[in-house]
């Protein structure tokens, strides 16, 4: 029997579900190389010219850059047992999004046994997996650590123009929570942002609107992707490191309002923003206030890298999005 939404006894997935891999595909594979291990100081898993693989932890793969002639970006969710997988997949076969069972060299590539690949809002492709491939040696990371376990690799940040369905599919396909929100100008636009967490991190997903004039002003599948490190030291080393590589940095270092995280913003050779950050707080979970935040900085964060031209684009890119349907499943 399909498990519906509406069910009495509905079986929860909430802490059954992490963020587990991002695989890119790009041109600009050797300019990822310079990012990924020589700046964020990601360990490399395999290194050949069409496609490389990073290591932050047991996992054997958790950033995936496929060479290709165009950028596209798939998100891999770690699910955690059979169980929570066949509850998810039987939410999306009731709401008829379509799902893909797909193993071997895909899967492989990916670091995982197979994947279920469906379309998502936005028309953003996500993967889920249950068995990772894991490497028992350490991976070589210039961090002291990256901070994944049972918060998973990281979080995304996405832009939406409809983010009342967005955060619906999301609190419906992986019972998500709602950690908190935040509110804030940027570059004369105001934003609203709603923080999704599907286990103890206090986000997974980030979802970005704009108030009023519903406008898309990233171009990019994601906004950007963050990754955690071990200490504050980390978050400076990898910024200098960045710097040093000539690599833009969107916004300078800076701490959060809502999870405190201080963190930097990376522009990678794919146009998203990678984000390097630290929490001051060694435990997560449930002591969110569901609260909105004014602004989403105490301090720092500010535009460092971005000219004229690049402002230019993201209006450009919000104007022309008026002009296109955003795909949502339901
Ligand atoms: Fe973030």
């Amino acid at each position: 029997m399909l498990t519906t939404f509406n069910d009495a006894a509905r079986p929860s997935v909430y802490g059954a579900v992490q963020l587990g891999y991002a695989f890119v595909k790009s041109p600009h594979i050797a300019e990822w190389k310079r990012l990924a291990a020589d700046g964020i100081g990601m360990g490399i898993a395999a290194d050949s010219p069409n496609l490389i693989a990073f290591r932050t932890d047991a996992h054997a793969r958790r950033l995936i850059v496929s060479k290709s002639s165009q950028e596209d970006l798939a998100i891999g969710w770690q699910v955690l047992n059979e169980s929570a997988v066949q509850t998810i997949l039987g939410r999306l076969n009731a709401r008829k999004v379509d799902v893909q069972e797909i193993g071997g060299e895909e899967a492989a590539v990916r670091g995982v046994k197979s994947i279920w690949r469906f379309i998502g809002p936005k028309r953003q492709q996500f993967e889920l997996f249950t068995e990772p491939m894991l490497d028992a040696t350490a991976p070589k990371i210039l961090t002291s650590g990256f901070v994944t376990g049972e918060r998973g690799l990281g979080h995304v940040a996405i832009t939406t123009r409809k983010p009342d369905a967005m955060i619906a599919f999301w609190r419906e396909i992986f019972d998500a929570k709602i950690s908190d929100f935040i509110e804030d100008r940027i570059s004369g636009v105001n934003l609203r942002f709603t923080f999704l967490r599907f286990n103890p991190r206090h986000h997974s997903i980030a979802v970005a609107a704009t108030k009023g004039l519903a406008m898309d002003p990233f171009a990019t599948k994601i906004q950007h992707l963050e990754m955690q490190v071990a200490t504050l030291d980390d978050v400076g080393e990898a910024y200098h490191r960045c710097r040093a590589l000539g690599f833009k940095i969107a916004m300078s270092v800076g701490q959060h309002t809502n999870d405190r995280d201080v963190s930097f913003y990376a522009v990678t050779p794919s146009g998203f923003y990678f984000e390097v950050g630290w929490s001051s707080s060694a435990e997560e979970g449930e002591r969110w206030p569901e609260m909105t935040h004014q602004g989403i900085s105490v301090w720092g964060h500010k535009p460092q890298d971005q000219t004229l031209a690049d402002q230019l684009a993201q209006i450009r890119n919000g104007v022309t999005s008026l002009l296109r349907n955003e795909y949502s499943p339901f």
